[in-house]
């Protein structure tokens, strides 16, 4: 198998961890053509299994291109100014590059944007609630938001209002719901998002080629050292970030109940949060793509993955933190090269795949959106930068 083949020189206990993770075959998608994910060009391996939730392959696609529109859509918010991707923009990985997300009408969001990479497979759906079982549940929850107002909605006619009467939507969910008479509803909305959101899935970064694909060159020097310290007893980071998914718990068809988890990192508190919020538990995000979504952490206290390590090194603090974390000191060069690894999870053709973009790229915002969520977005972005 090329894992063990490309990674010798490892101590026992990482070859056994690597065993227990990585012990399947490097196959490409074997599955039958109606179950396998659908992304385009070569399929995830089939050892990841089948997100829950997906209906048949042409249904699936024809709901995820009305979801793609439906996704960079500004016109299911209240103002017709903000998207889902307003927040959770491609080119970072679905993230925003913001400390705090920034709602419709400019009130900063307790919580960092999460990655949406892979989210598919996720055992839960925000950053500590473990009550939104489905992405199709999921999808209500910035529409409606009222801690803040994320996109502004009221009700259910709000979301329909502003696109019913469009030929193109007409014509987009006649095409993914041909046995419903008036598809154009709240419930076919999240349906379509959740259909889009399922085809996010990431899977070829260097990482990847190297693990899956035997490519022993895939990865630098820097960065197989780096894995080597990621997949260590000492550093201990693989028994929360796990899996081929380097993530909390994962779902598919054939686990479809496991559980989500939850730590704390013993975090320091940040300035005007509650000091409940310290003694909180987090979802352990998937660490695919992580060089493109700084800054870190769920109240994005973190500018970069160095500042990252040294917490971790540091063995956070704080009465709540998890047991499972690790003293443990690092010189530079070795931090270096973690960060190099984390680097290489970064997958290029996932951040520009043309089935994740707008699909209306040159659409141009009304001009009382210059004064809202915006212009709020882009002035904390140049001052986080
Ligand atoms: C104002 C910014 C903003 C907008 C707009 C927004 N999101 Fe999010 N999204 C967030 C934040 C912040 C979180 C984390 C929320 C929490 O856990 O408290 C999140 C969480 C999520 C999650 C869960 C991720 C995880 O790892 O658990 C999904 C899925 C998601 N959003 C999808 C969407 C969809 C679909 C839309 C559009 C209907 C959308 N978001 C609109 C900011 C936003
Ligand atoms: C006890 C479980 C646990 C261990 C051990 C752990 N992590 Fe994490 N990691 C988490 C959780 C939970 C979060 C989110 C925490 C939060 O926001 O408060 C996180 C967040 C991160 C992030 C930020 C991701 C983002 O999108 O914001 C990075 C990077 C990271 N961990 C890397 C590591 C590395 C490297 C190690 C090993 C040195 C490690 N983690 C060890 C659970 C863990």
């Amino acid at each position: 198998m090329p894992v063990m083949k490309s990674a010798g020189g490892r101590s026992a206990t990482a070859r056994l961890i690597f065993l227990i993770i990585f012990l399947c075959p490097p196959l490409w998608s074997a599955e039958s053509e109606d179950r396998a994910v659908y992304t385009p060009g070569i399929a995830p391996p089939a050892v990841w299994g089948i997100p829950l939730g997906k209906a048949s392959l042409e249904t699936e696609k024809a709901m995820a291109e009305l979801g793609r529109h439906l996704f960079f859509e500004p016109r299911l918010s209240a103002n017709g100014c903000v998207s889902c991707a307003t927040c959770h923009q491609p080119q970072l990985a679905f993230t925003d590059g913001l400390s705090n997300a920034v709602g419709i009408y400019g009130d900063k969001h307790p919580r960092n944007t999460p990655t949406l990479t892979n989210i598919a497979y996720a055992a839960s759906f925000a950053w500590i609630d473990a009550g939104i079982e489905s992405l199709e549940q999921q999808a209500k929850v910035p529409m409606f938001n009222v801690t803040p107002p994320e996109m502004g909605l009221v009700d259910e006619t709000d979301a329909t209002a502003k696109i019913k009467d469009d030929p193109a939507y007409q014509s987009l969910f006649k095409h993914a719901f041909p046995d419903q008479e008036q598809p154009i509803t709240l419930a076919y909305i999240q349906k379509s998002l959740a259909a889009f959101e399922r085809t996010l899935i990431s899977y070829q970064s260097p990482f990847d080629r190297y693990v899956y694909a035997g490519e022993h060159d895939a990865l630098s020097d820097g960065a197989k050292r780096g894995m080597r310290l990621f997949y260590s007893r000492r550093l201990g980071c693989v028994t929360c970030h796990h899996s081929w998914n380097l993530s909390g718990p994962i779902r598919t068809e054939t686990e479809p109940t496991t559980e989500p988890t939850f730590h704390n990192t013993g975090l320091p508190l940040s300035d005007g949060v509650a000091a409940r919020q310290q003694q909180e538990s987090f979802k352990t995000p998937t660490l695919r793509n992580v060089a493109v979504t700084a800054p870190y952490m769920h109240d994005g206290s973190l500018k970069t993955l160095e500042d990252v390590i040294k917490h971790y090194e540091a063995g956070g603090q704080g009465v709540a933190k998890s047991g499972l974390l690790r003293q443990f000191t690092l010189d530079d060069g070795q931090r270096a090269d973690l960060v190099e690894f984390m680097e290489h999870l970064t997958d290029q053709q996932f951040i520009q795949q043309a089935i994740h973009s707008d699909p209306n790229p040159d659409l141009r915002l009304p001009p009382h959106c210059s004064n809202s969520q915006s212009d709020t977005v882009a002035s904390t972005a140049s001052a986080n930068n």
